[in-house]
């Protein structure tokens, strides 16, 4: 499998991504083809040049809309041949047209047991909710916002005296074990999306 990564920033999922694909006793069926970024000048891009893997920035200032800017990314990924795509820390939501094009093909992670706690500043929302255990879960994406179908999830304990950045760290870690294995079971095809039902014509 033919495989893009879009970051905008750190990118150690990334890394573990790399890692995983490279790691034969891993047995993940994949190569990382492009990184792609909307932001310039982040720790991802520089790790991915570091693995060789050859990287775009594509800032969304340039573009006048949203769907303006999801067509220059599928236009860039169906260049690359990509056939699968990881979402890893981009910090965007795509649009419908996009989401529908790369159904079943478009996957990414989120530091929180989902369904609870979608979007932002999650790991303050666990805390504050009195949790205790969190985790990631890596699912495809649909139109909603980390609302899709579930892949691959992983717990991690909530621990008296926690703040959000040793929540943050435990749930990274967490992190680099899903998604890696996530990949596996996409690439060997272990897990698909099943085809969208069809509308059922009602009679009478
Ligand atoms: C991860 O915690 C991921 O769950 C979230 O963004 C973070 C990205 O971190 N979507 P990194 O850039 O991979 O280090």
């Amino acid at each position: 499998r033919r495989v893009a990564v879009l970051i905008s920033g750190t990118g150690s999922n990334l890394l573990a991504l790399v890692k995983a694909t490279r790691d034969s006793a891993q047995a993940v069926h994949a190569d990382i083809v492009l990184v792609i970024s909307n932001k310039a000048d982040v720790l991802g891009l520089e790790r991915a040049k570091q693995a060789g893997i050859p990287s775009l920035v594509i800032s969304h200032r340039d573009f006048g809309t949203r769907e303006d800017y999801d067509a220059e990314l599928t236009r860039h990924l169906e260049a690359a041949r990509v056939d699968l795509i990881c979402l890893a820390g981009f910090m965007r939501v795509l649009s419908v047209p996009f989401v529908r094009h790369w159904r079943g093909r478009l996957v990414n992670i989120h530091p929180s047991l989902l369904p609870k706690f979608p979007g932002l500043h999650v790991q303050r929302q666990a805390l504050e909710a009195g949790e205790t255990e969190s985790g990631c879960t890596v699912h495809f994406v649909d139109e909603g916002v980390d609302t899709g179908a579930i892949i691959v999830q992983a717990e991690v304990p909530i621990l008296k005296g926690d703040d959000v950045d040793t929540l943050t760290q435990r749930i990274h870690q967490a992190e680099y074990w899903a998604y890696p294995r996530a990949l596996a079971l996409l690439a060997s095809g272990a897990v698909s999306l099943p085809p969208e039902s069809k509308p059922v014509s009602k009679k009478n």
